[in-house]
């Protein structure tokens, strides 16, 4: 029989989190939990990169969780834990620094970016940051990585990272590859359509958070950018309709043909209506849940316990042969 494969992915607990991260990555986890050994991770050592405001990191991090099982992770069925629980990322991100080169670091656009946005705390983490991303995808011989294409360059850095290991030491990792959903894999701002909508964006009406209210999101919908010309046509001319559009086909299952088709002769303000409806209904069930679930501390406090267990378990033992492999005394 054949080995179960591993899915591996992981999401920051660095900002409320956002239909981007919805529809291009926790969506997806659930397509894998019933035929593979699923490892879903609140990736905290990820957001001090970023400075946090301690409280406000500890309320996210058991939201995130929360919002993993309100979007349908059943917790016996997948192992959902936290990055900080397993100390075997910070150990194997250490050891993929010095296998990881400078040049390779230095291209990363998200380093570039994030550099730009915070000039006045560059720090050695941020640059680093992509290692132990590899060191988390490693850990678990992880087969499959769902993520958004923003995290493409990454998940490509993680792959040189196991194959230059494995030539080095013989086979140790297994070679990763990305899931990425092609209608999804970047759900841009409402008000920028060209930029990717993103936790930390400034403009709260660019974004659409999982956890707003109906009216927040109807509003924003409201108040979405378009493009010159009325009519509702998926084409690259048109990134402010074509976003809404992608976001309308993912929430109702909708094709692009069919919601052109829906929209023929109407207006971008019937569409936009449409748009907020159908997410807002898509995400009902996830807010009643979530609800449900952030009121009951001490079940997630249990989940993560478990979700750190079974974690340790598959991470000790790379690292036993890691430690072995490069000459550690064991
Ligand atoms: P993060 O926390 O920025 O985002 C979590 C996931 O959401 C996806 N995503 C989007 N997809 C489509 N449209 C968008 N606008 C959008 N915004 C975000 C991201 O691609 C991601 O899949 N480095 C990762 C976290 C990480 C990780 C890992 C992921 C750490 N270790 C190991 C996979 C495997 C990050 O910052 O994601």
């Amino acid at each position: 029989m054949e080995k179960m494969k591993t899915v591996f992915s992981g999401i920051q607990p660095s900002g409320n989190l956002t239909i981007g991260n919805y529809l291009g990555a926790m969506k997806n986890f659930s397509k894998f939990s019933e035929d593979y050994n699923t490892f879903y991770c609140v990736v905290d050592m990820h957001a001090i990169t970023v400075r946090q405001v301690p409280a406000e990191l500890r309320r996210r991090t058991y939201e995130t969780l929360a919002l993993y099982m309100a979007a349908g992770l059943d917790e016996k069925k997948n192992t959902l834990f936290v990055q900080s629980h397993v100390p075997q990322h910070a150990e194997l991100g250490w050891i993929l620094d010095c296998y990881t080169m400078f040049g390779e670091l230095s291209r990363m656009t998200q380093f570039k970016d994030k550099s730009a946005k915070n000039a006045q705390n560059i720090n050695a983490g941020l640059f680093t940051y992509p290692a132990l991303m590899a060191a988390d995808i490693l850990l678990y011989q992880t087969d499959i990585v769902p993520v958004g294409i923003d995290q493409k360059q990454h998940l490509e850095l993680a792959r040189d990272v196991a194959i230059r290991f494995n030539q080095i030491y013989g086979d140790t990792f297994t070679v990763p590859d990305g899931y990425i959903s092609p209608d999804t894999m970047k759900i841009m701002s409402l008000q920028e359509p060209t930029a990717k909508m993103s936790k930390s964006d400034p403009n709260p009406n660019g974004v659409v958070y999982i956890l707003d209210s109906k009216d927040d999101i109807m509003r924003k919908f409201k108040r979405a950018v378009t493009d010159s010309g009325s009519e509702i046509r998926y084409s690259e001319d048109k990134p402010g309709v074509s976003n809404l559009m992608s976001i309308y086909s993912a929430f109702s299952g909708k094709s692009m043909e069919e919601i052109e088709r829906e929209f023929d002769g109407k207006g971008y303000g019937d569409f936009k209506l449409a748009v907020g409806e159908a997410c807002a209904d898509g995400l009902s069930k996830i807010r009643e849940e979530f609800a449900k679930l952030i009121a009951d501390k001490a079940h997630l406090d249990e989940v993560m316990k478990c979700g750190a267990e079974a974690a340790f378990y598959h991470a000790r033992k790379t690292m036993s042969k890691v430690r072995r492999k490069i000459g550690f005394v064991n």
